[in-house]
């Protein structure tokens, strides 16, 4: 595998960001090699200070003496893995962008659908975590549904590339921190607190379909789950910010291919469409990363 020219063609706004040495290179090949996971393309800031952190935790001195310390200690790498793919998420995180979607977006696909005919709803949540982001998304459709007269199929999907997150995801158990944003009448509706933590009620814990999906998965357009994507929101938060520009690009396209006309793609608040990427979205308003495929 053949990385080096990514490392060196930088986009836009990243001429003086750091670069990876030979050293970290070679960790983040073995990586590959023995799970086939790419972490190449993340921002060498970001993966420096992670694989710094394990190195420090083993007493290693240097990235040298880590990469030996991971051959003779193949379960390292699992700790790698968790240390580089950063799980954190809550329920309604920015609360503002699922107010809005709540508000104007579900309404929008709802008269949208009505006018074509179309009887289904799909949601993917692509970097998902825990299933916080896609679990908030399953509450304000359930919410929106109940009010609405059209009968509409939901599927909502959510892939990550880390799969012990997803079994903690289908658990659906969940600590506090990742409450703080949820309205008080959900909590009371929709959660059962027992033992220190929040259990989601089988009710929208079941509307989600969890599997690993890397995004940056050269042989898919979307996860084989949904079988062909035609999603009308793919929510994809938090997540490019950990990547170049060059792999902010590979994930666009395929966020792009995954969207029905006119869908929506809502990103974190820190992440915009890449240059190459943002004449093919409209910004839908002013207050939140909410972009419709144009
Ligand atoms: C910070 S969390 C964001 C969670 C949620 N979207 C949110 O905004 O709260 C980033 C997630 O992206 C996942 N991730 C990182 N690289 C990925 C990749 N190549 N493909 C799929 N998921 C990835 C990580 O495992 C992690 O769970």
């Amino acid at each position: 595998m053949t990385h080096g020219s990514l490392f060196h063609r930088q986009g836009r706004g990243e001429r003086h960001r750091p670069v990876m040495n030979n050293e970290l290179k070679r960790i983040l090949c073995y990586l590959n090699e023995k799970h086939g996971l790419d972490f190449f393309g993340y921002r060498a800031s970001m993966v420096q200070r992670r694989v710094g952190q394990r190195f420090l935790f083993t007493k290693c001195k240097n990235y040298d003496e880590y990469y030996a310390y991971l051959l003779e200690n193949p379960d390292e790498l699992n700790n790698l893995i968790d240390a580089l793919t950063i799980n954190v998420s809550r329920f309604f995180r920015n609360s503002l962008a699922f107010e809005y979607m709540a508000d104007r977006i579900l309404p929008a696909i709802c008269h949208r659908k009505k006018e074509t005919g179309d009887h289904s709803l799909r949601v993917w949540s692509a970097g998902c975590s825990m299933g916080e982001e896609a679990y908030s998304i399953a509450i304000l459709v359930h919410e929106f549904l109940k009010e609405e007269t059209l009968k509409l199929g939901v599927n909502i999907f959510a892939t990550d590339i880390d799969g012990k997150i997803l079994e903690k995801a289908q658990q659906a158990v969940f600590p506090f921190e990742s409450m703080k944003d949820v309205k008080f009448r959900f909590l009371k509706k929709y959660f059962s607190f027992t033992e220190n933590a929040f259990q989601l009620m089988p009710e929208i814990r079941d509307r989600v379909l969890f599997s690993v999906y890397d995004l940056l998965d050269n042989k898919s357009s979307v996860p084989s789950e949904s079988i062909f994507g035609d999603f009308d929101m793919v929510l994809c938060r938090n997540v490019l910010i950990y990547f170049n520009t060059a792999y902010q690009d590979k994930i666009f396209d395929k966020l792009y291919r995954a969207l029905t006309q006119h869908g929506y793609l809502v990103l974190g608040e820190a992440e915009i469409p890449s240059p190459k990427y943002e004449r093919y979205f409209r910004r839908v308003n002013d207050c939140c990363h909410i972009y419709q495929k144009i």
